[in-house]
């Protein structure tokens, strides 16, 4: 899943069918720019192959606003009790960020059997991961955070992993030089990725 940080909304419909026609449909624009609320709208609009969500949402403001957009799924770096109401108040998928056991299990028990693990690199990636599924064998994370084309199918391979994002799908000098076929090959790549789970 392409961690996109969009800086301008009027290349964001060329960003999400370069994403798209690569095969790559679940796009997290991240809140993390003023552009991102028009970005999800102009997606949600123009681009009926892609499931476009919210990413870095903080609160429960940026929830309505997001859901307003018309963003299909959130996704947060960490999760607070307001971040969970107001994700259950907005009913859509929703991947809370954990970095540790307790708060896997805070997630868990706020609603959520489906958590980001960010920063997962910076906090101990596959290795945390392996360890997780000892106590919480139901538990299934998409890992972020320093996941690149060298270590993906690392992750995709472990059972308790079920997706993996990043922004090396989107890197800043395609989107500042509107170079859509790059990303569509990144894209291709990044969808050709399957590996059957082992432990
Ligand atoms: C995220 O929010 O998931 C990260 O910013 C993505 O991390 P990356 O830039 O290391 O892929």
């Amino acid at each position: 899943m392409p961690v996109i940080v969009v800086r301008d909304a009027a290349y964001a419909v060329d960003l999400a069918m370069a994403l798209t026609s690569g095969g790559i449909r679940t796009l997290e624009v991240t809140l993390r720019t003023s552009a991102a609320f028009a970005a999800i709208r102009f997606i949600r609009d123009a681009v009926p192959d892609a499931i476009v969500g919210a990413g870095t949402v903080l609160n429960r403001a940026q929830w309505e606003r997001a859901v307003d957009a018309g963003a299909q799924f959130g996704v947060s770096p960490g999760l607070t009790s307001e971040v969970a109401s107001a994700a259950r108040s907005a009913n859509l998928p929703f991947l809370p960020g954990v970095g540790t056991a307790t708060e896997a299990l805070r997630a868990h028990d706020e609603g959520f059997s489906v958590q980001k693990l960010f920063p997962a690199e910076a906090i101990g990636g596959r290795s945390l991961l392996k360890a997780l599924y000892g106590p919480f064998p139901d538990l299934r994370f998409c890992p972020t955070g320093g996941i690149n084309p060298e270590n993906a199918l690392d992750y995709l391979a472990l059972p308790n992993v079920v997706c993996v994002g990043g922004s090396w799908l989107v890197p800043d000098d395609a989107v500042e030089n509107r170079d859509w076929l790059r990303i569509t090959r990144l894209a291709q790549a990044a969808a050709a990725m399957r590996t059957a789970p082992t432990l």
